[in-house]
């Protein structure tokens, strides 16, 4: 018998504006095709003014505690995976606990960007299987569109503001890959590739919250790579086949990145969860929302066996088996 980290619960929260390719194409020299063809993405969602990171994901964990059927007060650890903080400090995860009436545990935050909601997972997993925690909250929360150059085409377009959850509980099972939970994480960084994608502000840089900085292509041609090689790493430690996979649930940035890491696993089109073409790319939330949609509309279910794998700014990455 071993402790595993069995998924009892999802929850998601989007902004109620949307923002379409065609509005923005009323500002900026972009058009939809020209985003449609690159991305996938159609429209993003976008925080309102009195929207907080907080509050996204606050919505998020109460729906995911619901679902799971756990009140508030059973929780005893939340990690919140987010960019996007309401402020330097403290970690939004204790405005998350206050928000949802949590009194108990610790919750703090964690960045590793667009990876984040997998590194969250991984940290939330250790702590349940080392008998630190019992009950966790693992959060992705973001509000890009705060961090957007909203004059630059190469970035704005890409990216939307959303939350996503997931309750975690320990409990013993057999700890094999056919048993129910988190089955492994792999996380990666490698901090040699700041440039291609970072935020030219922070407090003790210049002060300033800053902007998102990207050289797309660059950051295009290492997800491929990197994404697949944890992926490979995922299945080689626990002696499984692309074929045993039954639901891919990607990070949302790019179709044609999604696309090249379903073709390579051989995975069928209906297998693989994409969300980017309504969410853009959320950062951390990304996994997480697209996680609970597929698990609330019924794609799925109990026993299914989901890889998840994400980069990001860091470079970060990685890779999680879960089964469901
Ligand atoms: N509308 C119209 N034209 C545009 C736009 C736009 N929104 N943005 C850029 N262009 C122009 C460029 O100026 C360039 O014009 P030029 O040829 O006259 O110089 C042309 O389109 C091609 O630009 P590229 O940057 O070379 O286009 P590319 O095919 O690489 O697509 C994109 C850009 C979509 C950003 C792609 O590189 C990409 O998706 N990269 C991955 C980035 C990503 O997903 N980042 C998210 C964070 S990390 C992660 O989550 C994995």
């Amino acid at each position: 018998m071993a402790l595993r980290s069995l998924a009892l619960g999802c929850g998601s929260y989007l902004p109620a504006q949307v923002l379409t390719n065609e509005e923005l194409s009323q500002r900026l020299q972009t058009s939809d095709i020209w985003i449609r063809k690159r991305t996938g993405i159609c429209q993003r969602h976008i925080a309102a003014d009195d929207e907080m990171t907080s509050d996204l994901g606050s919505a998020a964990a109460r729906q995911a505690l619901e679902q799971a059927g756990i009140d508030a007060d059973e929780v005893d650890l939340i990690v919140c995976a987010t960019s996007t903080p309401d402020e330097t400090f403290p970690a939004t995860a204790t405005r998350i606990q206050e928000q949802i009436g949590c009194t108990r545990g610790a919750a703090f935050d964690i960045q590793a960007v667009c990876s984040g909601f997998v590194f969250a997972l991984s940290v939330a997993d250790n702590f349940l299987r080392l008998g630190q925690a019992r009950t966790a909250l693992v959060i992705g929360a973001e509000t890009f569109s705060r961090i957007l150059d909203w004059e630059d085409r190469g970035t704005c377009v890409l990216f939307g503001d959303g939350a996503g959850a997931v309750l975690l509980r320990a409990a013993e099972n057999g700890g094999t890959p056919q048993d129910a939970g988190v089955i492994s994480t792999h996380l990666y960084s490698d901090g040699r590739h700041h440039d291609a994608l970072y935020v030219d502000g922070g407090p003790s840089s210049n002060g300033q919250v800053g902007h998102l900085r990207m050289e797309g292509k660059e950051v295009f041609r290492h997800a491929v790579v990197r994404m697949a090689d944890a992926i490979d790493a995922a299945l080689e430690k626990n002696d499984l086949k692309a074929s045993d996979i039954d639901w891919m649930v990607p990070h949302q940035a790019n179709i044609r990145i999604i696309e090249s890491m379903a073709k390579r696993l051989d995975l069928p089109k209906e297998r693989v969860v994409v969300t980017v073409d309504r969410h853009a790319n959320t950062s951390a939330a990304s996994i997480p929302l697209a996680l609970c949609e597929a698990v609330t509309d019924g794609r799925i279910k109990r026993g299914d066996l989901i890889l998840m794998e994400a980069m990001g700014g860091g470079f970060t990455w990685g890779s999680a088996l879960l089964r469901w």
